[in-house]
């Protein structure tokens, strides 16, 4: 299928609970069979509550951008300064839309700005059995620096792969 024309914009507080509904379907599409049900809501309260969101948009070493398509929010990713290193920490595109190119794009925008301040990779974490999106990282140039094993609270844990895109 052809690529999507897409506008990527910064989020604004208004669209905040359109942003963590978008979230919880994208999610809810994507992760059963990754992570268990349990967990699913738990990250999603840790990182998509409003307040966390507003949080988000007030931090000034964090971007939160969303691609609109024909008048419609079609995905999002959130970058940061992590550590030092540029972090793309969050990269989701609504089922309808996967696979084409709109994921590309957002990732395109993310480390033009990480390149902008002068920054030699963007990092990012992805679980080590979502396959989909190992694939999408790597036709974009991302490779796995090592692995991570995160405890994420609540007796859960982040089974993950770093990965780095150099500049
Ligand atoms: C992973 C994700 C962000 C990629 O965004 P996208 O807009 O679909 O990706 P693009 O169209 O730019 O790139 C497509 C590439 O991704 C991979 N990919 C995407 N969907 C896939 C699928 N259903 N099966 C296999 N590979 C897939 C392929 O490498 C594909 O390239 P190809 O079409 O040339 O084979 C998106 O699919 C998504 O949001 N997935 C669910 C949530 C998620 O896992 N997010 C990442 C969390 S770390």
């Amino acid at each position: 299928m052809s690529s999507l024309n897409i506008e990527i914009r910064p989020i604004t507080p208004p669209e905040v609970p359109a942003i963590a509904s978008l979230a919880r379907e994208i999610w809810q599409a994507s992760y059963p069979g990754i992570i268990t049900q349990e967990q699913i809501d738990f990250m999603l309260e840790q990182r998509y509550g409003h307040e966390r969101l507003y949080d988000d948009l007030e931090d000034a070493h964090k971007w939160l951008d969303q691609a609109i398509h024909d008048g419609r929010r079609v995905g999002f990713a959130f970058s940061e300064l992590y550590k030092g290193e540029f972090k793309l920490d969050k990269l989701y595109i609504h089922p309808d839309v996967q696979r084409r190119g709109v994921g590309g794009q957002l990732i395109a925008h993310v480390a033009e700005r990480a390149r902008k301040q002068g920054y030699p990779c963007v990092i990012l974490q992805v679980n080590k059995r979502n396959v989909k999106a190992i694939n999408s990282y790597m036709k974009y140039g991302f490779s796995v620096r090592e692995t991570m094993v995160d405890d994420i609270g609540r007796g859960y844990v982040m089974d993950d792969f770093v990965m780095e895109k150099k500049l």
